[in-house]
C-alpha cells in the first residue's frame, strides 16, 4: 500500500509541485490549503505523515501540531517555514514536530526526510501497540460505561481476595478476565487452576475438585490430588458453575464454610488456601429460583459480581474492538472497507468477541497481506437471521425476537444451548418462542 501523506500549504504553486513530485515517488498525497480543510482530512482518513506550512490563512500551524499530537503520538510531522523564521521552527519542534525545512523546499531533500520519518513512525506505532497489548495483557476493555464498570470491578477483585462471580454470554471474555484478575492479584506467582463444571457430571467433577484416596473406587489405585490441592495459595476458577450438580454444590459449600475438605474415600481433612473465581453464561439467579442452584452457595461466591455485556449491546465500540483484534492478528484497521464495517455493525454476534475474532482471522487468512478484505468474505453474516433488521422501523420486541431466533438458528435448534447462550432459562425461552410464534403466525 502507498504511504499516505497530508500536505497543508496555502500556496497553490508549491502544492502543485509537491503533489506532482511525491505522487511520482509512490506516495498517495492529500492536500489542504488551510487548517479547517486539514482537520477535515484528518477526521476522514489515517495518514502516515504530515507536511505542514506554519503561516496559514485561518491560523497558526503551531497550535495545530499540538492538537494532532494529543490525538496521535506517533505520526511524523515535518514543518516548512519561510527562511529566517528559525524561532518559529524551534517552537514547532517544541510543540511536537519531528523536523523542519526552510523554503524554498528542495523536494529531493524532503523526500529523504520523509522516508526516514515514515520508518520511525512505523516503528513507534509498532512499539506502542506492543505496549498497549502488554498493559492490557490481551484484553480489550473499551470505553463503554458498562465495560469501564467491569474493569473497575476487576481491579477491585484483583486487590482483594474475595470470591468473584463473572457473568456474560459465551465468548464475551469471562475466561480471559478471570486470568487477568489472577495475574494482577498477589497470588499471581502461584497456580491458576480451572475446571469446567459442565463437562463433568456428579462424582467425576467431585473427584477432580477434591481428589481421591487409594481404593475410593475400583480404578483408584493410588491417592490422587484434587484441584483444591493444586490451587493452594493460587486461584481456582470454577467455569460454568451454573451447571454444577446439586450434590457437588453441597460438598463445595462445605469447603467454603470450613476451609477444609476431604478427598473422596478419605477421612483425613485437608486444607487449601485458594482464591475462588466462578464464571457462568447462565442466569444464575434464575437457576436459584428454579431450585437448580443453591442460594446459600450463590451468596458465598458472588461477593463481587462482574457482568460482561454482549457485543451487540456495545455496538459503538465495534470499530475500536475490531481495530484491537486486527492489530492482535498482525494487521491494521485499514483492511476493513466501509461496506464490510457496515455488515459487521449490523450482525448480532451471538458468539460475541470469540466469533468476531474467528470471522476476522478467517478473512485475513483468505486475503493477501495488506490488501483490503473482500466483502464477499463476510456475506455469510448477511444471509442468516443473525443480522438485525433495519433499526428504526422495529420495536424492541421485534429486535429481541429476531435475536432469539438467530441464536436458535446458530445452535441448530438446540433449546438447551440457546437458553444457555442467551443467559435465560429454558422455560423463559419457550415462553418467548411461543410469543414470537403468535405474533408471526
Ligand atoms: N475483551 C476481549 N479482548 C480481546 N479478546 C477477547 C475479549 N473477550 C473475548 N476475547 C476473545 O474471545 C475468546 C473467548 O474468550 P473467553 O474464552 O474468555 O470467553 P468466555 O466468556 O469464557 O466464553 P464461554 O462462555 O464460551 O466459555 C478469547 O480467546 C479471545 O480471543
Ligand atoms: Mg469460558
Amino acid at each position: 500500500m502507498k504511504p499516505k501523506i497530508l500536505l497543508i500549504e496555502d500556496n497553490e504553486a508549491t502544492r502543485f509541485g509537491f503533489v506532482r513530485y511525491f505522487s511520482k515517488e509512490g506516495y498517495a498525497v492529500a492536500e489542504a490549503s488551510d487548517l479547517a480543510k486539514a482537520k477535515k482530512c484528518l477526521d476522514g482518513d489515517n495518514f502516515d505523515a504530515i507536511i505542514l506550512d506554519i503561516n496559514l490563512p485561518d491560523g497558526n500551524g503551531i497550535d495545530f501540531i499540538e492538537a494532532v499530537r494529543t490525538a496521535d503520538q506517533n505520526i511524523p510531522i515535518i514543518v516548512i517555514t519561510g527562511s529566517g523564521n528559525i524561532q518559529i521552527a524551534v517552537e514547532a519542534m517544541q510543540s511536537g514536530a519531528d523536523n523542519f525545512l526552510t523554503k524554498p523546499i528542495d523536494n529531493a531533500a524532503l523526500s529523504v526526510f520523509l522516508r526516514k520519518y515514515l520508518e520511525i513512525g512505523a516503528m513507534k506505532r509498532h512499539i506502542s501497540a506492543q505496549k498497549r497489548l502488554k498493559t492490557s495483557e490481551g484484553i480489550y476493555f473499551g470505553d463503554s460505561p458498562a465495560m469501564q464498570q467491569a474493569l473497575d470491578l476487576a481491579r477491585i477483585a484483583a486487590t482483594s481476595d474475595s470470591p468473584v462471580l463473572i457473568t456474560g454470554e459465551t465468548g464475551t471474555g469471562k475466561g480471559m478476565l478471570s486470568k487477568w484478575i489472577h495475574r494482577n492479584s498477589q497470588r499471581a506467582s502461584n497456580e491458576f487452576v480451572e475446571i469446567n463444571c459442565s463437562g463433568l457430571r456428579g462424582e467425576l467433577l467431585a473427584r477432580e475438585i477434591f481428589g481421591n484416596a487409594r481404593g475410593a473406587f475400583t480404578s483408584a489405585d493410588q491417592d490422587r490430588k484434587g484441584l483444591l490441592d493444586i490451587a493452594d495459595r493460587g486461584t481456582l476458577l470454577l467455569d460454568e458453575i451454573g451447571d454444577m450438580a446439586l450434590e457437588v454444590q453441597a460438598q463445595f459449600l462445605k469447603v467454603l464454610e470450613d476451609k477444609k475438605y476431604r478427598r473422596l474415600g478419605d477421612v483425613k481433612l485437608f486444607k487449601s488456601d485458594f482464591r475462588l473465581l466462578c464464571a457462568t453464561n447462565r442466569d444464575i439467579h434464575d437457576l436459584v429460583r428454579q431450585g437448580l442452584f443453591r442460594q446459600d452457595l450463590l451468596y458465598r461466591i458472588n461477593l463481587v459480581e462482574i457482568h460482561i455485556p454482549p457485543l451487540r449491546e456495545r455496538r459503538d465500540e465495534l470499530p475500536a474492538i475490531i481495530s484491537y483484534i486486527l492489530h492482535e492478528l498482525g494487521s491494521s484497521e485499514s483492511v476493513i472497507s466501509d461496506e464490510v464495517m457496515k455488515i459487521l455493525h449490523t450482525y448480532s454476534w451471538p458468539g460475541n468477541i470469540r466469533e468476531l475474532k474467528n470471522v476476522l482471522e478467517r478473512a485475513l487468512l483468505l486475503t493477501p497481506r495488506g490488501e483490503i478484505l473482500r466483502q464477499v468474505l463476510f456475506d455469510g453474516l448477511l444471509s442468516s437471521r443473525k443480522t438485525l433488521p433495519v433499526i428504526g422501523s422495529n420495536t424492541v420486541q421485534e429486535v429481541e425476537e429476531h435475536h432469539i431466533l438467530a441464536v436458535l438458528d446458530q445452535m441448530d435448534g438446540d433449546i438447551e444451548k440457546t437458553a444457555k447462550s442467551l443467559n435465560i432459562s429454558r422455560a423463559t425461552l419457550y415462553r418467548r418462542l411461543k410469543k414470537a410464534k403468535s405474533s408471526n403466525p
